[in-house]
């Protein structure tokens, strides 16, 4: 039987995956920030939970060695994260430090907690939920958009240089999931129009929001395809219809696509 470790258990695309992967018989390390609170993961025998905050670097440091004294890990998936919507000249140092303090630092501190582990046993799959934020500029996510960016590129850079040692790095790609995952607000006056426009560029058809089962189903597909060379695993249709807009276009013409189309003017 195979272990998963996530970060992030206690809700929408950690708690589903967590729920998939217990339900096909893999034992799931679910962590969370208040594995107290938890009522509906407490009843798999298979999954085990235990308190994790990715910002508290004593606490990853306890539970990822009690984990693995425990546990033979295989897969190691960074899910945990914290959004923002601010014009870029209004984040705070509060907001902006809590954002990359969870986003980036967070993934960068499980992942090398992990990493000596996994060289040792020559194998390991280190999957991070990153977003379409961090693959298109989409506008007011300040440095949300930098944190997604940077993690993608953390992988791909993981990608080649944790290579040798059997090791695979593995990005799931979100667009717009159903989940309780709300973007700090600070109020964003001059761009209302534009976020109408982004709205609708990347939910066209509010019936066709991805469930957060849809992203743990290819959060399942990323870690078990036995595909070693892919590294990317959009999910959702709309972010498919996007990514691939940007492959097809090259980065220049897809820039100023997204630009004209969160440009638009209401026809009156
Ligand atoms: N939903 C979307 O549309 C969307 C789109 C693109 C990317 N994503 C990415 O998907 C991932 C999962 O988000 P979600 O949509 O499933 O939203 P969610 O339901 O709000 O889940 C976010 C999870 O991250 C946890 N978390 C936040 N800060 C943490 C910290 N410091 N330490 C440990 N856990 C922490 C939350 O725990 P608490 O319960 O303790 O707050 C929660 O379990 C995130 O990385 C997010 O950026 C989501």
């Amino acid at each position: 039987m195979s272990t998963i470790f996530i970060t992030g258990s206690s809700s929408g695309i950690g708690k589903e995956t967590a729920k998939l992967f217990a339900e096909k018989g893999w034992t799931v390390i679910a962590t969370m920030r208040t594995p107290e609170k938890e009522k509906e993961l407490t009843s798999y025998e298979n999954v085990k939970l235990y308190p994790l905050d990715i910002t508290k670097p004593e606490q990853i440091e306890e539970t990822v060695s009690a984990v693995l004294a425990e546990h033979e890990v295989d897969v190691l998936f960074n899910n945990a994260g914290y959004g923002m919507k601010a014009r870029f000249e209004d984040m705070t140092e509060e907001i902006m430090w809590k954002s990359i303090n969870t986003n980036l630092l967070g993934m960068v501190r499980v992942t090398q907690k992990f990493i000596p582990y996994f060289k040792a046993k020559r194998s390991g799959i280190i999957l991070t939920t990153t977003s379409l934020a961090g693959e298109m500029g989409l506008i007011l996510d300040g440095v949300y958009a930098a944190d997604k960016w940077a993690v993608t590129g953390l992988c791909e850079m993981l990608y080649s240089e944790l290579a040798p040692f059997g090791i695979q790095v593995k990005t799931l790609v979100p667009g717009v999931v159903k989940t309780r995952f709300v973007m700090e607000q600070i109020p964003n006056e001059g761009y209302e129009e534009m976020v109408k426009n982004q709205v609708q560029l990347l939910i066209p058809d509010m019936e066709q929001v991805e469930d957060a089962s849809e992203a743990a189903q290819d959060a399942y597909t990323a870690v078990t395809d036995g595909d070693k060379d892919r590294m990317c695993y959009v999910t959702g249709k709309r972010a498919k219809e996007l990514y691939a807009k940007r492959q097809e276009m090259g980065g220049e013409g897809f820039r100023r696509y997204v630009r004209n189309a969160l440009m638009q003017k209401e026809e009156k």
